[in-house]
């Protein structure tokens, strides 16, 4: 730098050219990061001001350059390099962002013209219900975690939801509610330093028509008497699930979980969940009926020690037409990556690659315009990958072997997303929509939808 920039840059604190924190860097926190990052919110510390952001200048840069991995910031895997792009609640950062906060943190991080500011976000309160008030409440025991507890995975009682009619559901959310108070601070930079339910993976079933076999878990997520839910994280959005193929929720089901994850959070904590449901009117017909297939090894995953680049593959061959409206790779601590392909034909197509980090296990859902639409007859496969050596954190002891269950401790190989069954009339229809909507020719390649092109009017 010559000397005249030197001077500038101490006069301004940047030089002209470098990215600022007002200019360049806070309108990319507030849309992808204070979600969390901000006083109350799940995250350690709050990304807000310019005072709040200058200390972690370098971790976010870290963070934020990782790629699709475990620990990158926002927790969010998808690779975009491969397959399908387009998603919804994307907070994903791109490209040249990411290079922007880089070049802030290695130009010194200034503070810019104050001027460039934008207005702080408005958060909603934080005990009100994004989904707004909703028709049905159901609360999980109040537990006790001590300061000092150990982490504890495992089965809550099951909670009874009391309906009598079958309800279809418009929404969900689910809230911790407990006795920390949010705005002290225990000095905890662990996940959700106020929460103690890490996540709950859970599902409304009928009791007494359990499918579910230990040679088959996979059909406990098929059955249909049993609805499975997104998985409760902390941090995790609300579900506002497709009007034309809102969720059952069975008359006379129950709340069910086998996969609680409690953490504590430094202090002895009361807390128990509330899981809001918005519903549908009581005469509301589904237009497309969800299609029940299990896509996933429960059964004889073999992980060996001390290795990584571990491939675990499962197949289905799709009995119907079939949209698939999100990806949810389900594995266990080893989880480092999955892959979900369409084979059709002499076609293999790559529909999505996400990272996967067993501390921040999520969904993804397809932007409608873009969700694979596959005829019947086509074969889903999955490609996992393990990493079962020292470089990934979340496996405990790597020198152990590793193989097939339903504990943390123990393996799983399942595609959780959801998906519904077209009739050959909606499936044209649909692909006619998207021809429409996408301006496709007949010589476009559309990832996922093989037939779009082929089929003309
Ligand atoms: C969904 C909630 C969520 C979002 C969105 C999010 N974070 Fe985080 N962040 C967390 C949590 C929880 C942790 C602590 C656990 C961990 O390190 O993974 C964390 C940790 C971090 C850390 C490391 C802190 C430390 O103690 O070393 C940095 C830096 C960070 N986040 C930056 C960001 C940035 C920058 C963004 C946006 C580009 C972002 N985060 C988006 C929840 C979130």
């Amino acid at each position: 730098m010559t000397l005249l920039y030197s001077i500038l840059a101490l006069l301004f604190g940047a030089v002209a050219g470098d990215p600022t924190f007002t200019k360049d860097i806070a309108p990319i926190l507030q849309r992808s990061c204070q979600n969390c990052h901000r006083a109350g919110g799940v995250a350690p510390m709050p990304l807000v001001t310019y005072e709040d952001v200058r200390p972690w200048a370098r971790s976010i840069k870290q963070r934020t350059g990782l790629g699709p991995r475990a620990g990158v910031m926002p927790p969010w895997y998808v690779e975009k390099n491969i397959g399908i792009q387009q998603f919804q609640n994307d907070p994903s950062l791109s490209d040249d962002e990411i290079a922007a906060i880089a070049k802030w943190a290695d130009s010194g991080a200034a503070r810019g013209n104050p001027a460039d500011m934008p207005p702080p976000r408005q958060f909603a309160d934080a005990s009100a219900w994004a989904i707004g008030t909703p028709d049905l409440i159901l609360k999980s025991n109040e537990i006790l975690v001590k300061a000092n507890a150990p982490d504890w995975w495992g089965e809550i009682p099951s909670i009874p939801t009391g309906l009598t009619e079958d309800r279809y559901v418009a929404a969900l959310e689910i809230k911790e509610v407990n006795d920390v108070d949010p705005r002290s601070d225990n000095g905890r930079a662990t996940v959700g330093g106020r929460f103690v339910f890490h996540h709950m993976i859970w599902r409304t079933q009928v009791l007494g028509a359990r499918t579910e076999t230990p040679e088959n878990p996979v059909a406990a997520v098929t059955g249909d008497d049993t609805t499975n839910w997104p998985v409760h994280e902390v941090g995790r959005d609300p579900d506002f699930f497709d009007p034309r193929a809102a969720r059952l929720l069975k008359a006379g089901s129950s709340v069910v979980s086998d996969s609680v994850h409690l953490h504590s959070n430094g202090r002895d904590t009361r807390s128990h969940l509330e899981i809001g449901f918005k519903f549908q009117p009581k005469d509301y017909v589904p237009l497309f009926k969800r299609a029940v297939f299990g896509l996933g090894n429960g059964v004889d995953i073999d992980i060996k020690a001390m290795e990584s680049d571990q491939q675990l593959h499962a197949y289905t061959v799709l009995q119907q037409n079939t949209k698939i409206t999100s990806f949810e790779p389900h594995l266990h601590a080893p989880g480092a990556r999955m892959c979900l392909e369409a084979i059709w034909g002499y076609n293999i197509q790559t529909l999505s690659c996400v990272g996967y980090d067993h501390n921040w296990v999520r969904g993804y859902d397809y932007d409608d315009d873009y969700a694979p639409l596959l005829p019947k007859g086509t074969i889903l496969h999955i490609v996992g990958t393990m990493n079962n050596s020292p470089t990934n954190k979340n496996v405990p002891d790597p020198r152990n072997w590793q193989g097939s269950g339903n504990r943390s401790v123990a393996n799983m190989f399942i595609d959780l997303g959801n998906r519904v069954a077209l009739t050959d009339e909606q499936f044209k229809e649909e692909m006619a929509k998207r021809r429409d909507k996408l301006h496709l020719t007949k010589n476009d390649v559309l990832i996922g939808c093989p037939l779009c092109s082929v089929v003309q009017k």
